[in-house]
């Protein structure tokens, strides 16, 4: 979705000169085609999306109400999945800390917990403990190596003795029950794809076990221009390349198994990354020694791309543009390293709005309240704008603070 000018003035005049653009048709749609690529070669799947990403709740819910699952990282994700509806056997929750209380609440409601640590662990033998007669879904993250030059701090090692320890508990308890085995794996590049798959089915094979289901967690690419793709260093595979190994060679391995485990993945970045975009206002533009530098209304946390010029598009809405053969564009905070875009070529002049796409993925999730409160997200799904976040506000701020 491209915006006119005329747009942008009329969202202006009603929300001023930031914002986000979501597109929740877009996402959506991101959803659908991943969800027939992977299902076309293994028809046991689902999607988990991961609400870390972006936890706007207009998109948790869509994915609830296409049947996909809700991947939460800490109580207040498991609150808002639980808050829009979602149920609980539809909710994984992963992350490292997790308090007593909120799990065995989950546990009884049927909600599925990864286990990370042997803490954890304790943890749900503890609550299982005190529940004699009801079944809890428990996983475990498994942490090995796939060869992305990382070592994880996250989940078991799959050699080591906690693993076994954990598989031991688990399996000599008659309440806890081994519902899954998970990973993830931050690199995205497909290269280390199949080393995280072989690595989930050998562990199988080691263990002579199949739980329903496997997850192979998120760190995948989403769509993108071709510019960003070349900075990112070409290569960015689609959801159909992911698709190939991951569910290519989970249909190979259970292609003669009358049971098929349920595969998960659980993407944030590859389907929301490309859903939204950020309007910024230039607000001025000056020479500092030979540099030509433009500052806008928004800044790096907005967008949260660094090492990358992020696609931009700058529509011409002030009065004295000038052409500029090598402008840094940078934001409102007074972080000299607030830096959007490097090396713009082209006409600019105060008043200008530039807009940024594929910001949708750890954006606003992840823009501390330094200096400014953050700027509304408007969506634009059946051709009228929809507020789905307000501008936040002073109050927003500081009403947790003592004055
Ligand atoms: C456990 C887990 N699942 C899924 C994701 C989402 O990954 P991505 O944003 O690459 O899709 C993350 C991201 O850190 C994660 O830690």
């Amino acid at each position: 979705m491209s915006l006119t000018i005329e747009t942008v003035k009329a969202l202006q005049k009603e929300h001023g000169d930031a914002f986000y653009i979501l597109d929740s048709a877009l996402f959506k749609q991101n959803y659908a085609n991943m969800m027939r690529e992977f299902s076309s070669l293994y028809a046991n799947f689902n999607i988990a999306y991961s609400y870390k990403t972006n936890y706007t709740p207009k998109l948790c819910k869509l994915v609830n109400s296409m049947g996909g699952y809700a991947e939460v990282v800490s109580e207040m994700e498991l609150e808002l999945a639980e808050r829009i509806g979602v149920r609980s056997e539809n909710i994984i929750w992963n992350g490292p800390v997790k308090s007593r209380d909120v799990m065995e609440r989950f546990l009884l409601s049927g909600g599925t917990v990864n286990l990370d640590s042997m803490e954890d662990l304790r943890l749900a033998a503890g609550i299982a403990a005190r529940h004699g007669g009801q079944k809890m879904n428990v996983g475990i993250r498994c942490n090995y190596d796939v060869g992305d030059g990382v070592v994880s701090r996250f989940g078991f090692d799959v050699d080591g003795g906690d693993f076994e320890e954990a598989m031991d508990v688990i399996q000599k308890s008659d309440v806890l029950h081994l519902k899954n085995f998970q990973c993830h794996f931050a690199r995205r590049q497909l290269a280390y794809w199949p080393a995280r798959v072989r690595g989930m089915l050998a562990l199988l094979d080691r263990l002579g076990f199949v739980p329903d289901r496997i997850d192979l967690g998120g760190g995948m690419y989403g769509n993108m221009p071709e510019d960003l793709k070349k900075q990112l260093g070409g290569n960015i595979p689609s959801y159909r390349d992911y698709a190939k190994v991951a569910a290519g060679m989970f249909a190979e391995k259970f292609a003669k198994t009358e049971f098929k485990p349920e595969l998960i993945v659980e993407p944030g970045s590859a389907l929301v990354g490309d859903c939204m975009k950020f309007v910024a206002t230039v607000k001025s533009i000056k020479k500092v020694r030979g540099k030509i530098f433009a500052t806008l209304l928004g800044s790096q946390k907005n967008i949260s791309m660094s090492g990358v010029n992020p696609p931009i598009e700058v529509l011409n809405m002030g009065n004295d543009g000038r052409y500029y053969s090598d402008v840094t564009m940078t934001g409102y905070t007074c972080i000299e390293s607030d830096v959007l875009v490097t090396g713009y070529k082209g006409y600019l002049s105060v008043g200008d709005v530039v807009v940024f796409s594929n910001c949708g993925s750890y954006s606003l999730v992840m823009k501390p309240p330094f200096i400014l409160p953050n700027f509304p997200v408007l969506d634009i799904e059946n051709g009228a704008w929809e507020v789905v976040k307000e501008c936040e506000n002073f109050d927003d701020i500081f009403h947790t603070f003592s004055f």
